[in-house]
């Protein structure tokens, strides 16, 4: 399938899907009183607007980089939302029957011959990977998800970018009350680039400014506040509604997707990933030391192993995976082979 191609498949089986569902939602919502709805509101409600929960950003980022093709589905939408009710207005019944049964033909000839309708009937698949520090989680994770034309999500980014915020407005990053104030008030927004995931708090990209180090030596502190989690959690969530995710992490498949097939705990011997994160930290902070690195290491996986909400621990029926001494290609490989069975 060429570019042009798949933009105008991905806009009639995901993207004009998506935007007539919160049309629907609009139409039928956006002007009448709640409670007498929600009372009447069933699984069929449920079931054609899922989708609708997404997150506004995201989608209107989806929707802007393929406009053309979205706009003209939404018209061929609208017309047959037009003959539906010029149908009905009319008395013609048989009309609206062969309608109604030309589309279930059409769909339960689509859902059994497509094994990728099929699977997105189930959701998007995610690959969850948790580890320590520098265990080689974001490395590996963004290898198998170019490899799966999956989006890559970093889910310790968030915790950075919440970090980044709090440290910002000039709050504690111990003082629950304070953190909590910040994240009440901070408004996220979410986009995809690169085939990954990013975000704005306030509409700022922190960029790298996460990476350093007063983000990183307070970020398990901003961390271990619940509010915290619950809010970012929420986030990670809304964006298996993008597709197919590899979300990397320290709770991704013990707390965020516990359901996913796929769970992989990465892990490596301490003196080796300070080595690694070392080796990183001197292009940038030239007083970096090996002996440094594992001190901090140390310290944050102390405060993230023993925090009473979602600990760093091996998800139930998870894969472990001690890359200490494999490549970096031997564990992408290694993701892959179980993935794809
Ligand atoms: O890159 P590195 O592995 O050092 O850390 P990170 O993935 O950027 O995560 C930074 C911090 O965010 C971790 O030390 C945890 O305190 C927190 N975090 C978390 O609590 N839960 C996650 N799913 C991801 C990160
Ligand atoms: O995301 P996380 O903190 O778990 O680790 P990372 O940033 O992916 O990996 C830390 C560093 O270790 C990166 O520079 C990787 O290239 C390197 N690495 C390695 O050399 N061999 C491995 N098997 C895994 C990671």
């Amino acid at each position: 399938m060429d570019a042009v191609e798949h933009d105008g498949v991905a806009a009639l089986t995901s993207h004009v899907p998506h935007v007539t569902a919160s049309a629907l939602v609009l139409a039928i919502a956006g002007s009448r009183e709640p409670a007498p709805l929600s009372r009447l509101c069933g699984s069929g409600f449920r079931d054609t607007t899922r989708v609708a929960s997404g997150d506004a950003g995201m989608w209107r980022d989806i929707v802007e980089t393929n406009a053309a093709p979205v706009a003209a589905g939404l018209r061929e939408t609208a017309q047959r939302l037009t003959e539906f009710a010029e149908q009905i207005e009319g008395q013609d019944f048989d009309a609206v029957e062969q309608g109604l049964a030309a589309a279930a033909r059409l769909r339960n000839r689509l859902l059994s011959t497509s094994n990728r309708m099929k699977d997105s009937m189930s959701g998007s698949k995610v690959i969850a990977i948790d580890g320590p520090s520098a265990s080689g989680k974001s490395t590996v994770s963004k290898g198998v998800a170019a490899a799966r034309e999956a989006l890559y999500v970093d889910s310790g980014s968030l915790y950075r970018g919440m970090t980044w915020k709090v440290l910002e407005a000039g709050a504690d990053p111990e003082d629950e009350p304070a953190v909590v104030d910040v994240l009440e008030n901070a408004e996220w927004t979410f986009r995809v680039e690169d085939g990954a995931v990013r975000f704005a708090i306030d509409g700022t990209d922190p960029g790298e400014a996460i990476r350093g180090e007063a983000v990183r030596e307070n970020v398990s502190y901003v961390a271990r506040i619940p509010a915290v989690r619950e809010a970012i959690v929420a986030h990670l969530r809304a964006m298996k509604s993008l597709g197919d995710l590899v979300v990397e992490g320290r709770d991704i498949g013990s707390v965020v997707f516990p359901d996913s097939p796929w769970k992989f705990y990465l892990d490596a011997d301490p003196v080796e990933r300070a080595r690694r994160r070392n080796a990183e930290l001197v292009q940038t902070e030239a007083e970096s030391s090996v002996e440094q690195v594992m001190d901090s290491l140390k310290r944050r996986d102390h405060l993230d192993s023993t925090r009473k909400t979602a600990p760093l621990l091996v998800p139930v029926g998870s894969t472990l995976i001690d890359s200490t001494y494999m490549t970096l290609p031997q564990v992408i490989e290694r993701v892959l082979e179980l993935v794809e069975g």
